[in-house]
């Protein structure tokens, strides 16, 4: 390949045409011509349901669909995933989407975690090994029912709070985030995990810009760096994987140098420790990785990797592998950072406590949380007067990790009694036959405002004055307090439309 060295001074569509030309030689010129058709039209919205806070099957996406005039399309490979064709408005103004029902996010990104086989591990310990913003951690929390434990880690420290924010909002329980170059977790935890995820740092030559990739110029030191991480990245994710345990590789780039060339890199330091799966029964139509590429040839089971080019299914340009563990790696074994939940301010919830709080709730809201508690293996942990919901199984394996954030809160302790969170209420609301406030169709407007009402009737027995506020259709909307003149509005600022 004949890389051009003018990139730095070129931004915008002149920078498209160079990289363009970097690739041409990877594709037959039909094919080449057809990439540079689709990248004329628009890339479309798509995004992925939330199976925590919606139904399985058509019936979330139609509902959707009728209310906002929406025309999708299923996105082949993944079946919670719909590309919005036509819509009346941005779909991201919705109260749907402000209440995690959906992430908006490129459909090529909605393919590592259907990757992995997910019918023979139930309960999956999983590292999310490069996850901010957090897009491919929920889809791995919807992929697991949330039986599992994620951890979601990110190095960049910066990127957390957007993490943190999603899986909020997404409602997720069985997650830790924590914040550690990935390089170490194969020396801190070798052969623990069932599966594993690198989506790792890349180049972002993807040739479609999109908010979370923009398209910029990449120097070829740059590259050839990025590519030395990801084989350290990718040797540790394999490190920290179990035997027979699942690896999967993906980069938003269409460079060779990291992806089959990364690839071919671990298979010549770890040849006997883990096989590439070849995916080309997986998807509708053909996407193999590449043979060979800049006077390289790779080892025959590299294409058994897939590589998104833009015209085969109409994504941004993506590549992904599916690995197994098979041997275990040559690895020295480093003793994690410890930091206790006690020294992070938690105290576990004293049963009798519990009790009361499930009374509270189930009188208040017919929420039945001890069985839920029992079902998920979740425990409450107590910090100052904030509650939250934590997974037995960090404290099990890892309760010495330092994490930055675990679990999902599930409300506060506050004078007037005990106050359901707004990521908790937002997932398990259907689970709240009681403690409902309907507010009349024509002031649903003025509610997603973040405006007050007045005048509604309120509920009795409210733990906390805390009322779940819905439309008229059973719609949620947030939660209100219930004050003696009106019902404040609760809505987190961010979500007001
Ligand atoms: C492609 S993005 C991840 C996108 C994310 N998986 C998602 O689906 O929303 C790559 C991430 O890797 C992080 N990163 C860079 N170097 C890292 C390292 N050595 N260890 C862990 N994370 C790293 C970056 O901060 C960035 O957030």
């Amino acid at each position: 390949m004949k890389r051009k060295r003018k990139h730095a001074a070129l931004s915008g569509p002149p920078l498209l045409e160079a990289v363009l030309e970097d690739f041409r030689s990877f594709l037959s010129p039909g094919d080449f011509s057809r990439l540079l058709m689709e990248l004329e039209r628009p890339l479309h919205p798509s995004l992925r349901l939330n199976l925590l806070k919606t139904e399985p099957g058509d019936a979330a996406i139609q509902a959707l669909s009728k209310k906002y005039g929406w025309q999708v399309e299923g996105v082949p490979f993944c079946p919670t995933g719909w590309w919005v064709r036509q819509a009346r408005n941005a779909v991201s103004r919705t109260i749907e989407h402000r209440l995690g029902q959906y992430y908006i996010q490129d459909a090529a990104s909605m393919l590592p975690p259907e990757l992995f086989n997910w019918v023979d591990c139930p309960f999956p310990l999983i590292l999310d090994m490069a996850a901010s913003p957090g897009g491919k951690t929920t889809h791995l929390i919807d992929r697991s029912s949330d039986r599992g434990l994620v951890i979601a880690n990110d190095s960049s420290k910066s990127r957390i709070t957007a993490l943190r924010l999603v899986l909020q909002s997404w409602g997720a329980v069985g997650v830790a985030v924590t914040s550690f170059p990935g390089e170490h977790f194969g020396e801190w935890y070798p052969g623990t995990f069932d599966r594993v995820l690198l989506d790792a740092p890349c180049s972002m030559q993807g040739l479609r810009t999109t908010e979370n990739h923009p398209m910029r110029p990449i120097t070829s030191r740059e590259r050839d760096s990025l590519a030395a991480r990801q084989v350290r990245l990718l040797e540790s994710a394999l490190r920290a994987a179990s035997i027979g345990g699942q690896v999967v590789y993906s980069t938003c780039t269409l460079t060779p140098e990291e992806n089959e060339g990364v690839l071919e890199s671990v298979l010549q330091r770890h040849r006997d420790a883990f096989k590439i799966i070849d995916l080309s029964e997986r998807l509708p139509r053909p996407a193999p990785a590449l043979q060979s590429a800049n006077g390289q040839t790779f080892s025959p089971q590299v294409s058994g990797a897939v590589r998104l080019w833009p015209h085969i299914f109409g994504t941004a340009g993506f590549f992904a592998a599916l690995l197994v563990k098979t041997a275990p790696f040559d690895t020295h074994n480093f003793t994690p950072p410890v930091r206790s939940l006690s020294d992070a301010g938690l105290i576990k919830l004293p049963s009798s406590e519990q009790t009361s709080l499930a009374g509270r709730l189930l009188d208040g809201y017919g929420f039945d949380l001890l069985t839920l508690l029992e079902r998920f293996h979740w425990v409450l942990y107590r910090r100052g007067d904030a509650l939250f919901t934590l997974p037995h199984r960090l404290l099990l394996q890892f309760s010495g990790l330092p994490f930055v954030t675990a679990g999902l809160s599930i409300g506060e302790f506050t004078p007037a009694g005990f106050a359901l969170s707004h990521e908790w209420a937002a997932r398990f609301e259907k689970n709240c036959p009681a403690g409902r406030l309907c507010i009349p169709q024509e002031r649903v407007p003025a509610w997603l405002r973040g405006e007050d009402l007045h005048g509604q009737t309120a509920p009795q027995n409210l733990p906390g004055k805390i009322a779940l506020v819905e439309d008229e259709a059973g719609t949620y909307l947030g939660r209100g307090r219930v004050l003696a003149d009106r019902l404040k509005n609760l809505l987190p600022s961010r979500l007001i439309l």
